[in-house]
C-alpha cells in the first residue's frame, strides 16, 4: 500500500497519525483530507507540511463526488478514517451535525472506496477509528478504587486503580447514550456492513480517552491547563466522580500504525490506557503539575475547582480491556501516566501562542455559550 488517505489529519489524533506516517514511511504518499472545521488546525502539522510525501486536501467527507475525485486522483489504496465531530457536549446541543458528519460522511467514504476498489480488494484497507463510548457506560462499583487487574510497562507506581469489575471487550454489546456515541456506533455498523455485504477489507478500533499535545481546548485536559494558567474557574461536571481511561495520544498513533499494517481484516481491536482516573483525582494531578511547572507553591490553584451542573446523560465509567491487542499484536502503552501528563502540561505551557490563536475570537463565544447555564 502506497497511497494512504488519512481523514481528519488536521485534528488532534489525526495530526499525530499523519506525523508518524509521514516520518516513518517516506515511500508512502500521505494524503491528509480535512474540512478544517473549528477543530481542524494546520498549525498542528507545521513541522511536516513541506515533506515530499505529504499532501493536504481541504474537503468535506460528506461531499461524495469530491471524495471520489480524490480517490481517483491519488489512486488511494488505504484509508485511515479519523474525521468526525468529536465533542460530546456539542453533540448534545447540535445532534444533526454529528449524524451528518459521522454517519453520512463515513458512508460517503465507504462508497467511494467501494466504487474504486470493488473487483480487486487486494492490498486495500479501510481502517475506521472509533471510540469506547459506543459500548455505553460501566458501573462504578468501587468508588474508592481497587487494585487494577492489568499490569503493563506503563502501569504507574503511584496510581493503578480500577473502579469496577467490568471492562469493555470487543464483544461488548453496543449501547451508546449520547448523540456523539450514537453517531459513532452507527458509523461502525456501516463499516462492518461494507465488509459483510461487499467484502471490503475493513478494520475498526475503539479507543479510550486520549490526551497529549494539540488537543482542542474544549476537552477536559487542555481546557483545565489553560484555565489554571489564566486563573479561571475549572468547571467540574457533577461530583467529578465519572471515570475515564486515559491514553497518551502518541501511543494511540503507534497502535493505529501497527493495526493498519498487521491487524486482521474484519476484526475489531480495543485500544486503552489500562489507566482509569476519577475526574476529580485527575483534575488534582493537573492542578498540581501546572502549579509546579509555573513555579507556584503547591495548592495555589486548588480554589479554582468549581462544581457545575452535570452533563446530560453523563456516562459514569469507561474502562477498556485491550488484552486482545496486547496478545495478538504485542501493543501496550509505552508511557507512564505521570510522565505523559507532565509532557502534556509542559507542551501547553510552552506553546501558548498555539493556544492563544485558538482561544481568541470565535472560541470565546462558544465557551461563554457552553457554560452559561452551568
Ligand atoms: P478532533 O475534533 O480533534 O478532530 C477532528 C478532525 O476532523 C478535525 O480536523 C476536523 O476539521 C475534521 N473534520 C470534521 N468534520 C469533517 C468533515 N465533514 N470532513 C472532513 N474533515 C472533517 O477529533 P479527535 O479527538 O482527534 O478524534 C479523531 C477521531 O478519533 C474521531 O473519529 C473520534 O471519534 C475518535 N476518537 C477520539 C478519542 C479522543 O479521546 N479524542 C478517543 C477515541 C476515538
Ligand atoms: O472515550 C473516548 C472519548 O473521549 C472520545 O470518543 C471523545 O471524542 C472525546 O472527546 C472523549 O470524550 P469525553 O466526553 O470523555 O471527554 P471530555 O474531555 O469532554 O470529558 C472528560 C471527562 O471530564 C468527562 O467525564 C466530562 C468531564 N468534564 C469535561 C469538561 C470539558 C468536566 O467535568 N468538565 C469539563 O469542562
Amino acid at each position: 500500500m502506497k497511497n494512504i488517505l488519512i481523514t481528519g489529519g488536521a485534528g488532534f489524533i489525526g495530526s499525530h497519525v499523519v506525523r508518524l506516517f509521514v516520518k516513518k514511511y517516506p515511500d508512502y504518499r500521505i494524503v491528509n483530507l480535512d474540512k478544517l472545521t473549528y477543530a481542524g488546525n494546520l498549525e498542528n502539522l507545521k513541522d511536516i507540511e513541506n515533506e515530499p510525501n505529504y499532501t493536504f486536501v481541504k474537503a468535506d467527507i460528506c461531499d461524495f463526488e469530491k471524495i471520489l475525485e480524490i480517490f481517483r486522483k491519488y489512486q488511494i489504496d488505504g484509508v485511515i478514517h479519523l474525521a468526525a465531530e468529536s465533542h460530546v457536549d456539542r453533540s448534545i446541543k447540535d445532534p444533526f451535525t454529528f449524524a451528518q458528519t459521522n454517519v453520512m460522511g463515513t458512508l460517503s467514504l465507504l462508497q467511494a472506496a467501494k466504487v474504486c476498489w470493488e473487483g480487486d480488494w487486494t492490498d486495500k484497507r479501510f481502517y475506521h477509528i472509533s471510540t469506547d463510548e459506543v459500548y455505553g457506560a460501566l458501573e462504578l462499583t468501587n468508588p474508592e478504587g481497587i487494585e487494577s487487574p492489568f499490569t503493563t510497562k506503563a502501569s504507574s507506581a503511584l496510581h493503578h486503580l480500577a473502579f469496577g469489575k467490568e471492562y469493555f471487550l470487543e464483544t461488548t454489546k453496543y449501547n451508546p447514550h449520547s448523540p456523539y456515541s450514537a453517531s459513532k456506533a452507527s458509523s461502525d455498523h456501516f463499516v462492518r456492513a461494507f465488509h459483510d455485504t461487499y467484502g471490503m477489507p475493513t478494520i475498526v478500533t475503539n479507543c479510550s480517552n486520549n490526551y497529549g499535545p494539540y488537543q482542542f481546548p474544549e476537552k477536559l485536559i487542555p481546557l483545565f491547563i489553560n484555565n489554571i494558567r489564566h486563573g479561571k474557574p475549572l468547571p467540574v461536571y457533577g461530583k467529578g466522580e465519572n471515570v475515564r481511561d486515559w491514553l497518551f495520544v502518541v501511543d494511540h498513533a503507534r497502535a493505529i500504525d501497527l493495526i493498519f499494517h498487521k491487524g486482521k481484516i474484519a476484526e475489531t481491536y480495543n485500544i486503552g490506557g489500562f489507566n482509569e482516573w476519577k475526574n476529580i483525582d485527575l483534575i488534582k494531578v493537573i492542578i498540581k503539575t501546572v502549579d509546579k511547572l509555573l513555579g507556584n507553591p503547591e495548592g495555589t490553584s486548588d480554589h479554582l475547582i468549581t462544581y457545575v451542573t452535570d452533563r446530560a446523560g453523563h456516562d459514569l465509567r469507561y474502562a477498556i480491556d485491550s488484552t486482545k491487542l496486547k496478545n495478538e499484536l504485542g501493543w501496550e502503552p509505552s508511557l507512564q501516566f505521570e510522565e505523559g501528563i507532565e509532557i502534556t502540561v509542559r507542551w501547553y505551557l510552552d506553546n501558548q501562542q498555539w493556544m492563544d490563536n485558538i482561544t481568541s475570537g470565535e472560541y470565546e463565544k462558544y465557551y461563554a455559550e457552553m457554560y452559561k447555564d452551568r
